[in-house]
């Protein structure tokens, strides 16, 4: 199922992969989220010569949309280049926890493919410190 709401976030997930930085690994990635508040947050990979300091495209939007004073997600595209798609990285999965439910919709697409996955499925059984009490 394709909303209007998802196709404006996929292309707004499109337009920030124009902007990687990714001189290091010619890796580029862009995300956009739809925030709770109706508003879309888009990011895009920043690497740096440490390599370590590198940022991924999904938390740079996340933490745009936290800074921003939105604090749910409400569904996720992550877009890169060639054939293959790619999920989120378990950094950013443990991020995107916690600020998203388990049905959370996750797009990822490539040039040519496209795969949805509920958020549960990409993390199942997390950590939150939500739990401990
Ligand atoms: N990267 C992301 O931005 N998101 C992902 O989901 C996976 C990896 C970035 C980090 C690095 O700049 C490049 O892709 C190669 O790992």
């Amino acid at each position: 199922m394709i909303s209007n709401e998802h196709r404006e976030l996929i292309s707004a997930a499109r337009e920030a992969l124009e902007n990687a930085y990714a001189p290091y690994s010619n890796f580029r990635v862009g995300a956009a989220l739809l925030g709770g508040n109706g508003l879309i947050y888009s990011g895009c990979n920043v690497e740096n010569a440490s390599y370590g300091l590198t940022i991924c495209a999904e938390r740079n939007a996340i933490f745009k949309m936290i800074s921003d004073g939105e604090r749910e997600i409400k569904a996720i595209a992550v877009v890169v280049e060639g054939n293959r798609v790619v999920t989120p990285c378990g950094a950013c999965r443990q991020v995107i926890r916690e600020f998203a439910r388990d049905d959370c919709p996750v797009i990822c697409l490539s040039s040519g493919a496209r795969e949805d996955y509920q958020f549960i499925e990409l993390l199942p059984r997390s950590f939150s410190e939500v739990d401990l009490k």
